[in-house]
């Protein structure tokens, strides 16, 4: 475990109130950010109940200045006033971006125009957004692109870069300054927390806050996370400086293994399919007005169950609580959804179980529906539609049936869920089958 070193101590509680003054955070490291206590969601989706900080941060060596991130746009003045603390606008060598998104770019392009001097630096997957970003001021910038072990010197100390993309868009990097072993990570290990006590063993208990920003912004990329942590954690690490919220300077290690734990969980459903694996699952949810769809529900999961080397869960949606799924969701290889069709469309507790599945990724799982109606039966169409959107395949095409299944009908419905079982432990190139609905005119003698 890393502990904070002696410098730490030069940081006080005198910075608990915003005074606009520059906090030193490591020797010649500064936090030149902005605090946004009002802002109550971000990115219109998370809630930040007690707003956020934008952090950029100045790191000196004997050949000048390097500027790490900017701030959000409306908080320019509070970075420029703590920037031209700590240093001469011509001292800046160099202008490292991290992350691209405007959070952390809004004061850019006041930067270079009061640093021209300064280097540009930026990801290997950044130029072409860095682009479009600086369009609008319609002057020449230059900028150099960087990977993975790539160093910049600044005399006395070096930044020595990783390539982290996707955390939490392509762009995204880390910064590492070796001599003091601080990691300068961008989003990752942030999270919305406004304190202006800053350090993560001063500010108040922020460990929502840190999952609560990880389910939603870094969850969806844990295959990323994990690649990151594989370059990160061989690091010595006195102090993480993210992009959002305390400074990690008190054991940072532990905010590195909460990600390896956040991360890992289900890690072994993005295995392929092996006959011995216990983990392969499918998962079917459902509601029922009169019985019909829990019928071909139940024999949805009995075709399945024929396959050898699956395991079936059955869910009734009914009360509505989705929440307690997405866990689920998120370590099972296949879904299937059963619904009526009510008024022209699939049921509420469906649609809330689908659209709360943005947090995690879907790519590449098998998705299906089915469902009894009475006179249209959109909603199979409707959730086949939803599930494609989100990245699943549909390689057996939902079943519809009206009203109550006979006993040719559930045999149909085990045959579908046979056929989702096989496409789950076939090759992916199982032949699609065409849409089928059948209706009581097909089955009449
Ligand atoms: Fe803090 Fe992805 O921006």
């Amino acid at each position: 475990m890393s502990h904070p070193a002696p410098e730490h101590a030069s940081a006080t509680l005198s910075a608990r109130a915003d005074d606009g003054d520059a906090i030193e955070i490591a020797s010649g490291v500064h936090w030149i950010g902005a605090f946004d206590p009002g802002l109550r969601s971000f990115d219109m989706i998370l809630h930040t109940a007690n707003g956020t900080t934008y952090n950029a941060y100045a790191v000196r060596g004997s050949d000048g200045v390097a500027v790490i991130d900017t701030v959000k746009a409306e908080f320019a003045d509070d970075f420029f006033g703590r920037l031209e603390q700590v240093a001469r606008l011509d001292d800046i060598r160099v202008i490292v971006l991290n992350h691209l998104e405007p959070d952390h770019t809004g004061a850019l392009p006041e930067l270079l125009r009061r640093a021209p001097q300064a280097r540009l630096i930026i990801s290997k997957r950044a130029p072409a957004m860095l682009k479009a970003l600086l369009k609008p001021t319609a002057e020449p910038f230059d900028y150099e692109v960087v990977d993975t072990g790539d160093e910049i010197g600044l005399g006395d100390r070096r930044l020595r870069f990783l390539h982290t993309p996707f955390l939490h868009w392509p762009d995204t990097q880390c910064t590492y300054l070796a001599e003091q072993q601080v990691l300068f990570s961008g989003d990752v290990f942030g999270c919305h927390h406004c304190d202006p006590r800053l350090f993560n063993d001063r500010v108040g208990d922020f460990r929502f806050s840190f999952d609560y920003y990880y389910a939603h912004i870094m969850r969806p990329f844990k295959v990323h996370v994990c690649d990151a942590l594989k370059l990160i954690e061989p690091l010595p690490l006195r102090l993480i400086a993210p992009a959002h919220g305390p400074i990690l300077r008190e054991r940072p290690r532990r905010y590195l293994a909460r990600y390896r734990e956040l991360s890992s969980s289900g890690e072994h459903f993005d295995q392929p399919f092996d006959a011995n694996h216990p983990f392969v699952s499918l998962i079917i949810f459902y509601l029922s007005a009169y019985g019909s769809t829990t019928r071909m529900a139940e024999a949805v999961r009995a075709g399945a169950e024929s396959v050898p080397g699956l395991r079936v869960s059955l869910y009734d949606l009914e009360g509505g609580e989705v929440a307690p799924f997405v866990d689920l969701i998120e370590e099972a290889d296949a879904l299937a959804f059963g619904s009526p069709t009510v008024n022209g469309d699939a049921v509420k507790p469906i649609w809330d179980l689908l659209s709360s599945l943005a947090g995690i990724s879907l790519r590449g799982k098998i998705g299906a529906a089915f469902g009894s109606y009475g006179w249209s039966g959109e909603a199979v169409p409707m959730i086949e539609d939803r599930l494609r959107g989100l990245k699943m395949r549909v390689p057996v095409s939902g079943l519809r049936l009206k009203l109550r299944p006979t006993a040719a009908e559930l045999d149909t419905c085990r045959a579908f869920g046979r056929q989702i079982a096989e496409a789950m432990t076939g090759p992916a190139s199982n032949p699609v089958s065409a849409e089928r609905v059948i209706d009581f005119a097909d089955l009449s003698p």
